[in-house]
């Protein structure tokens, strides 16, 4: 009998296809991202979303807490018994007038997706429980991630946490916000600083790990994209199982969007939903890799024929002209995108766009969000300046349904906002002149005064 699940090579004149239990990092044929597939015909998947409601009455089986796993038979790569699971994925689906109304649209249509609520403060769990399930499977004891932060925390979290596995963390120097290094460093990884970024890191990890046979965290691991697809899940799961017009997603790695898509082919494939929402990938403008090949270059998945010279020459041209990604959003400061090709398939896919918005944009829309009483890092907040943008260009209407996924927690990166609502003159321009942000539209101005009772009261009653 065939395989109900295996992985497969995304390039269509490939196709090739690999066991469940084989570690690969891509197609060893042809050098494409690879999939897990699924013969949907002889899997039990339920006839409709709401039938996984049921799992909210039975949260005490660990795989019926997870976010990720109560979805488990539309990412069935695993029996049950074998899942690897933290209890990831207890994110909620917000309103919030303010953002709303920042963004232009109708405060009871406007939703953010807060994955900072995710045991090591990022959506990153979502793909770790997938890829720690499917480390287990193959029984690694060694794992690794290049890291602009957030990965590797999680990866981190998880290998603590399960224990008998140890941790490799490759970042860039000086690339990497406090948060998050705190966290690999607190959970006993072996943090490993190379001299350079994220793109340098992302190409050594991968020659380090298939040299010493160490288990790859990133999100070329394609068990990592299954989890992630549960983000989409639980947005469908908030709104009730309707779909909302759009989701606004950062683009860094481009792991979520391409995961996101998937999620959604699958469904639709399944008849699970009314319809696709379109999904808006926001790059910054300092890492605007797919912003340039799709928007500039005309780059389209094409089904699946992806002109990869536009790609090779893209990227010659970087190098030529020394262009390195420069974003105070360092979750997504990365050029060579490594989940490109499949978020081009998600744009096909959805009907989607892709849109580059400025550190400052990013600034703004963050100390939206936190004055929403929600806060996020700056990366994250790329998905509320994309949803702003797209609302001025009139793509997104006032009435549509719109959900931003915010990535990561506000305390992830406390310098970025620290600095946004307190620096000033020389400090101002040391912070943020290279990122090219001018002006804290929206800063909130910490007030120094003598300690003195009388002066103190008068202060508080002034400012109301
Ligand atoms: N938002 C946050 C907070 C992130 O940490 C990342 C990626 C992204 C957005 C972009 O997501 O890669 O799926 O497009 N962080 C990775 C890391 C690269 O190493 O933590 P993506």
């Amino acid at each position: 009998m065939p395989a109900l699940t295996w992985q497969e090579c995304i390039n269509p004149n490939c196709r090739a296809t690999y066991d469940i239990g084989e570690v690969l990092h891509g197609c060893t044929k042809c050098g494409n991202l690879l999939d897990v597939a699924y013969d949907w015909d002889r899997l039990p998947v339920p006839r409709s979303l709401k039938e996984f409601e049921a799992r909210w009455s039975t949260r005490r089986n660990p795989i019926d807490f997870s976010g990720v796993w109560r979805f488990r038979e539309l990412m069935p790569f695993v029996p049950e018994g074998k899942i690897v699971s933290i209890g990831e994925g207890q994110t909620q689906l917000r309103p919030s007038q303010r953002v709303a109304e920042y963004i232009g649209v109708d405060p009871a249509r406007l939703f953010l997706q807060y994955e900072g609520m995710n045991f090591s403060g990022s959506f990153k769990d979502n793909g770790m429980t997938g890829a720690f399930t499917h480390a287990k499977l193959v029984g690694a004891r060694r794992v690794a991630c290049a890291s602009t932060g957030n990965t590797s925390a999680s990866m981190a979290s998880f290998a603590a946490g399960l224990g008998g596995v140890k941790a490799f963390v490759f970042i860039g120097s000086g690339k990497i916000a406090f948060g998050k290094l705190s966290q690999a460093l607190d959970y006993g990884a072996v943090t490993i600083q190379i001299d350079g970024d994220f793109d340098d890191a992302m190409e050594r990890v991968q020659q380090v790990s298939k040299q010493l046979g160490i288990y790859l965290m990133n999100s070329v691991n394609p068990f990592r994209l299954e989890g992630q697809k549960a983000i989409m899940y639980r947005v469908l799961e908030g709104l009730a199982w309707d779909p909302p017009d759009w989701i606004l997603v950062p683009g860094g790695n481009l792991g979520n969007s391409s995961a996101f898509g998937k999620a959604f082919i699958e469904l639709q494939h399944l008849g699970l939903i009314r319809k696709v929402p379109r999904v808006a990938i926001i790059n910054s403008t300092g890492a605007r890799t797919l912003s340039e090949l799709v928007n500039a270059r005309g780059l389209q998945w094409n089904d699946g024929h992806v002109d990869d010279q536009a790609i090779e020459s893209y990227y010659s041209y970087l190098d030529a002209k020394g262009i390195r990604a420069v974003t105070l959003a360092s979750a997504i400061e990365i050029n060579r995108p490594v989940n490109l090709k499949k978020a081009l398939r998600t744009l096909q896919a959805t009907g989607g766009v892709v849109r580059e918005v400025t550190d400052e944009e990013i600034l703004d829309a963050k100390a939206q969000v936190g004055a929403a009483g929600i806060g996020c890092e700056p990366a994250s907040a790329a998905s509320v300046a994309g949803a702003r943008k797209l609302r001025e260009e009139g793509l997104i209407e006032k009435d549509e349904t719109v959900v931003c996924i915010l990535t990561g927690h506000q305390l992830k990166d406390p310098n970025a906002a620290v600095n946004y609502h307190s620096a000033q003159g020389d400090a101002f321009k040391q912070a943020f002149d290279k990122y090219g942000v001018k002006k804290a539209r929206f800063s909130n101005m910490p007030i120094k005064i003598e300690n003195d009772l009388d002066r103190i009261i008068k202060l508080v009653e002034e400012t109301g």
